[in-house]
C-alpha cells in the first residue's frame, strides 16, 4: 500500500511553509453572508477542512473590486469592512495548522451586471457565451486602477491574517481575458503582444508585492489550457508561467478551461486523476517556483506520484474535498478505505454554486452542515431500514452513528440500488466507490445487514422498532401503453445488471439519462442501437458536463437517435409512435425492445406503517423517483430526528 511518502512533506511557497501537499483549491461555496462577510458556516466549513488534514487552503474568489460582485453570496475583500469575517475562518484554519490563502477575483465577463449593480468589464467587448451580457471594455486608464484594486485586497487579506493570496488569471475571468488572445482584442498598451497582453497581470503583481512585501506568499491560478481554439495553449502557458516568476509570482496553481468547456474545470466522472498531468508537468518545466496541479484526484496515490516524479510540487483536491474533508488525515493514517469518495456527479456542488445557494454534496450530506455535529442520541432506539440503496445505507450508518440500534433489510442479493447499477455505462465506473464506502460505513458503525429479506409488516411487529425508515427506491416507470409489460420486452436495469441479454440490433424507448446510458453501454458492447425518445433532445436531463461525453459516445457508437416521438404501442420488435403533428410512424425490425422511460417509486410499506400508528420516515426514491442526492440528503435528515 503506498505511504504518500511525498504528500506528506512540508513544502516553502515565498515564506509560507505549507505542513504537507495536500491542498484545498478556491471553491465558491456560497455560505458567506449576503453582505460580503464570511459567515458562520463558512468558519465551520474552511476549519473542517483544516483539522481534516488540508496543509492549504484556498479561501473562495473573493471579490476585490466594489461593482463587480457577480453574485449574492460571494465574499468581498474591497472594503476594511469585511477583514474580521476574514479573521475569523482563518483564525479557525490555523488552529489545525493549516496555512491559508485567499484567492483574489474579479469575474469580469463572467460577472452579473445585475447583481453587482455595475456593468461587467473585459479586455474587450466580447461575451463570453450566448446569453450573458456583453462585457465593457475597460478603458486604458481604468486598468491601471483596477490593478491597484488588487494591492488593497491583498493588504486586507494580510490584515486579516492570510498566509498567502492567490491571484485569479484563470478560467476566462478578467485577468485570463487581458492574457488570452481569444479574448483580448485591445490596440492600446494592454493588447496585441505577449508583453502587452502580460501589462496587467504585471501591474497586478507588483501592487501586490508593494502592499504585503515578503510578509504574504503570492500565487497565481493559471490556466494551463484554456481549451478553445486560439486561446492559451500549453506552451502559452509555460511563457505565462515563466514570465510571472520573474514578475516576483512565488507559487503557480495550474487550473484549467474557460466555462465554454465546463468539462475539463470541473471534470465529470469518466475523466480520471491526472488529465492535466502533462499540462503541470510542462509548466513546472519552465519555471522553478511550486506548482500546484489540480483536477478529478481523489484517492491520492497518482497525487504521490506527481509529487515524486516532481511533476508538480502540490495537489488540490477541489470535490474531494468537499466529499470528505479528512482526506489527509485517511491517506496518511492508511485508512482510505474510511474515504467518502466524490464521484464527479457535479449535482450538489457546480449546481448550486451556479444557481447562488449554498452547495452540498450527494456523497457527504453534512457539506453544509459542519457545524451540525452527527452527536449520540439521547436516547438509542431500534431503528429499522428497508431497502439497500444509497439512500437506505446511509440513513443506517448515520443512525447508527447517532448510537441507535440499527438491522437494514434488502431484498436483493446486493446492496446499492440504482446507484449500483449507474455504475455501470461508459465512464461511471466510479459510481461503484460511493456504494462500497457506504457499505464499508455501515459494517465499521455495527449496522447488522439482511439480504434476500424484504422487511415486512409481520417482522416490523415482531420487532417492535423505535422508527422505520422506508428506503425501498423505484421500479421501472411502466406507462399504460399497449404490450409494454410483454415478457419479451427488456428492463433497462436488467440488462445492465446482466441478468438479461440483449440481442444485436436494439431499441432503446426513453432517452432520458438512464435511456440514453443504457444505450452507450449497449453500443460500447457492439450493438446496434437506437433511442426512441418524447422529448425534442436525447438526455436533456444530463448535467452538461456528462453529456458531452456521453453524445461522443453516441457519436462513436453510430446511436440512432428519434425524437419527438411518443410511444404509443411495444412489439416485441420495436414501437409505434406519433410525432407531435400527429402522424403515426412504425419503428419494427429490432432483435430487442428495452424500456427506459423512467422510474416510479416503490413503497410496499408506508400506508400500512401509518394505519398501525408504527413511527417511520420515507426517504429518497421511495416518496418519488428523483436525484440520488435528495436521498442522502434525506437519509441525514431523517437520522438527525430520530
Ligand atoms: C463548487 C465549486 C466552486 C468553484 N469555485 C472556484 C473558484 O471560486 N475559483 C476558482 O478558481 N475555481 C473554482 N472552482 C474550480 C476548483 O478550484 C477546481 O479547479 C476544480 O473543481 C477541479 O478540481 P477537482 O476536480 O478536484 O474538483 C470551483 C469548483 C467547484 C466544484
Ligand atoms: S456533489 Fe458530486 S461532484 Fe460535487 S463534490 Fe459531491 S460527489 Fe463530488
Amino acid at each position: 500500500m503506498m505511504k504518500f511518502e511525498k504528500m506528506s512533506t512540508p513544502i516553502t511557497i515565498g515564506n509560507m511553509v505549507v505542513k504537507n501537499r495536500f491542498v484545498v483549491p478556491p471553491m465558491g461555496n456560497n455560505f458567506a453572508n449576503t453582505d460580503g462577510t464570511m459567515s458562520e458556516q463558512s468558519v465551520a466549513y474552511y476549519s473542517a477542512r483544516a483539522a481534516g488534514g488540508f496543509g492549504l487552503i484556498t479561501l473562495e474568489a473573493t471579490v476585490v473590486h466594489p461593482g463587480a460582485k457577480g453574485g449574492p453570496r460571494k465574499p468581498c475583500l474591497y472594503d476594511d469592512a469585511f477583514v474580521p469575517s476574514f479573521k475569523a475562518v482563518i483564525d479557525a484554519c490555523h488552529a489545525h495548522g493549516a496555512k491559508v490563502s485567499i484567492q483574489l477575483q474579479n469575474a469580469g465577463p463572467d460577472g452579473n451586471a445585475k447583481n453587482a449593480g455595475a456593468p461587467i468589464e473585459a479586455a474587450s467587448a466580447i461575451a463570453n457565451k450566448c446569453g450573458k451580457d456583453i462585457p465593457v471594455a475597460v478603458p486604458t486608464a481604468r486598468v491601471y486602477e483596477l490593478a491597484q484594486g488588487y494591492g488593497e485586497a491583498a493588504k486586507r487579506a494580510m490584515a486579516a491574517g492570510a498566509d498567502a493570496v492567490e491571484i485569479h488569471m484563470a478560467h476566462g475571468y478578467l485577468v485570463s481575458s487581458f492574457i488570452s488572445p481569444r479574448t483580448n482584442k485591445r490596440v492600446d498598451e494592454f493588447g496585441g503582444s505577449f508583453e502587452n497582453r502580460m501589462r496587467f497581470p504585471r501591474l497586478i503583481v507588483d501592487a501586490v508585492k508593494k502592499a504585503v512585501g515578503d510578509k504574504v506568499a503570492i500565487i497565481a491560478r493559471i490556466n494551463g489550457a484554456d481549451d478553445m481554439p486560439g486561446g492559451i495553449d500549453v506552451h502559452d502557458a509555460a511563457t505565462i508561467a515563466a514570465e510571472l516568476e520573474a514578475m516576483g509570482v512565488q507559487g503557480l496553481h495550474v487550473s484549467r478551461a474557460v466555462h465554454l468547456k465546463d468539462e475539463f474545470m470541473w471534470a465529470p466522472t469518466q475523466t480520471h486523476a491526472g488529465f492535466n498531468a502533462e499540462q503541470a508537468a510542462e509548466i513546472k518545466r519552465a519555471v522553478s517556483i511550486p506548482i500546484i496541479t489540480v483536477g478529478r484526484y481523489t484517492e491520492p496515490q497518482y497525487a504521490e506520484l506527481m509529487v515524486r516524479e516532481g511533476r508538480a510540487d502540490l495537489v488540490a483536491f477541489g470535490r474531494q474535498s468537499l466529499a470528505d474533508p479528512e482526506l489527509p488525515n485517511k491517506a496518511l493514517a492508511g485508512k482510505l478505505s474510511d474515504l467518502t469518495p466524490c464521484i464527479a456527479c457535479l449535482q450538489g456542488c457546480v449546481a448550486n454554486m451556479f444557481k447562488g445557494e449554498p452547495i452540498c454534496c450527494l456523497t457527504n450530506p453534512a457539506l453544509g452542515y459542519e457545524s451540525q455535529n452527527i452527536s449520540p442520541a439521547s436516547t438509542a432506539k431500534r431503528v429499522l431500514v428497508a431497502g439497500g440503496g444509497v439512500g437506505g445505507l446511509y440513513a443506517a450508518f448515520l443512525c447508527a452513528q447517532r448510537g441507535h440500534s440499527v438491522t437494514l433489510y434488502e431484498a436483493s442479493d446486493t446492496l446499492g440500488g440504482n446507484m449500483r447499477l449507474a455504475a455501470f455505462p461508459p465512464g461511471k465506473g466510479d459510481l461503484t466507490n460511493m456504494v462500497r464506502s457506504a457499505i464499508v460505513k455501515c459494517q465499521k458503525t455495527g449496522v447488522q445487514i439482511l439480504l434476500n429479506t424484504p422487511l415486512t409488516m409481520d417482522e416490523i411487529k415482531a420487532e417492535n422498532p423505535d422508527a422505520v425508515i422506508v428506503a425501498t427506491g423505484a421500479t421501472t416507470l411502466m406507462l399504460p401503453i399497449p404490450g409494454i409489460d410483454a415478457p419479451e420486452i427488456l428492463h433497462g436495469g436488467d440488462v445492465l445488471a446482466g441478468t438479461v441479454a440483449a440481442g444485436k440490433k436494439v431499441l432503446v424507448v426513453g432517452g432520458g439519462m438512464v435511456g440514453c446510458e443504457t444505450a452507450a453501454f449497449l453500443g460500447e458492447r457492439g450493438h446496434d442501437v437506437t433511442v426512441v425518445e418524447f422529448r425534442d433532445t436525447c438526455g436533456a436531463d444530463v448535467i452538461n458536463e456528462h453529456r458531452v461525453y456521453l453524445m461522443e459516445d453516441f457519436r462513436n457508437y453510430r446511436i440512432g437517435q428519434v425524437t419527438s416521438a411518443k410511444v404509443v404501442a411495444f412489439y416485441t420488435d420495436g414501437v409505434d409512435y406519433d410525432s407531435p403533428d400527429g402522424s403515426r410512424h412504425t419503428l419494427r425490425g429490432y432483435d430487442s425492445v428495452v424500456l427506459s422511460m423512467g422510474y416510479r417509486n416503490y413503497d410496499p410499506l408506508s400506508a400500512d406503517l401509518e394505519a398501525a400508528g408504527i413511527p417511520h420516515y420515507t426517504i429518497g426514491d421511495a416518496t418519488r423517483a428523483r436525484r440520488a442526492l435528495d436521498a442522502t440528503r434525506e437519509a441525514y435528515d431523517t437520522a438527525l430526528e430520530i
